[in-house]
């Protein structure tokens, strides 16, 4: 098993690595505990994220999760790839979703390091930007801002804050305008 990173905390260390498929089933309930405590969960998000490992847009090299020393899984992080529609063009990119904390592990900046390490993982591969919809409060104070001002509009809503973007490189997104459809 790949060991990536290894962070310690104050009470605890916890180690971000690879997801295996003999991960999915905690996984899966750890999904499933995390966004119930959201008021905007539908309940839903466990399953899309089994059909997203599904498809050929999913890359296991980008799908992480936050283990404790007991080896217990207390976070996970996918990327996914994407499109961006330009008027010449599809520009390859990535949809960062889900991501989710243990409830009993909020705060303490896992989700944090899940996302450097993740980002930090697809650059090495290539990618060139990652997408996401998302609270803009948590977002921004990790590194996004709303895709618009890149100037990439989300389909069904140019305007939309919550569609937001993160350059892997230094104005990687300055020569790419144009049309992201993700949820
Ligand atoms: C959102 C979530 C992944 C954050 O995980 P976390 O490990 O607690 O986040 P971190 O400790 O790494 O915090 C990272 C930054 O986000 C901020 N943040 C975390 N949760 C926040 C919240 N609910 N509201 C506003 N800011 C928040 C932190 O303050 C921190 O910023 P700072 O360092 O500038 O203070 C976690 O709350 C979660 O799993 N929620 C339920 C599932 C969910 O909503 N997933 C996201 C779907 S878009």
């Amino acid at each position: 098993m790949k060991i990536f990173l290894v962070e310690e905390r104050r009470d605890f260390i916890f180690t971000i690595r690879q997801e295996l498929k003999s991960d999915y089933d905690e996984v899966y309930s750890l999904v499933k505990a995390s966004f119930a405590t959201t008021t905007y969960s539908d309940g839903t998000e466990a399953d899309y994220l089994n059909a997203e490992r599904t498809k050929s847009t999913f890359i296991p090299e980008l799908s992480f999760v936050a283990t404790t020393e007991t080896g217990r899984i207390v976070g996970q992080i996918l990327l996914y790839k994407t499109n961006i529609t330009s008027q010449t063009k599809l520009v390859e990119s990535l949809v960062l979703s889900p991501i989710c904390v243990h409830p009993e592990y909020f705060h303490q900046g896992i989700a944090r390091k899940m996302i450097e390490h993740a980002l930090q993982k697809a650059k090495t591969m290539g990618y060139t930007s990652v997408f996401l919809c998302g609270d803009p409060e948590i977002y921004r104070k990790l590194g996004f801002r709303p895709s618009y001002e890149f100037g990439v509009f989300h389909k069904n809503d140019s305007d939309a804050e919550w569609c937001m973007a993160r350059e892997l490189s230094t104005n990687s997104l300055s020569t790419i305008s144009g049309v992201i459809d993700i949820v």
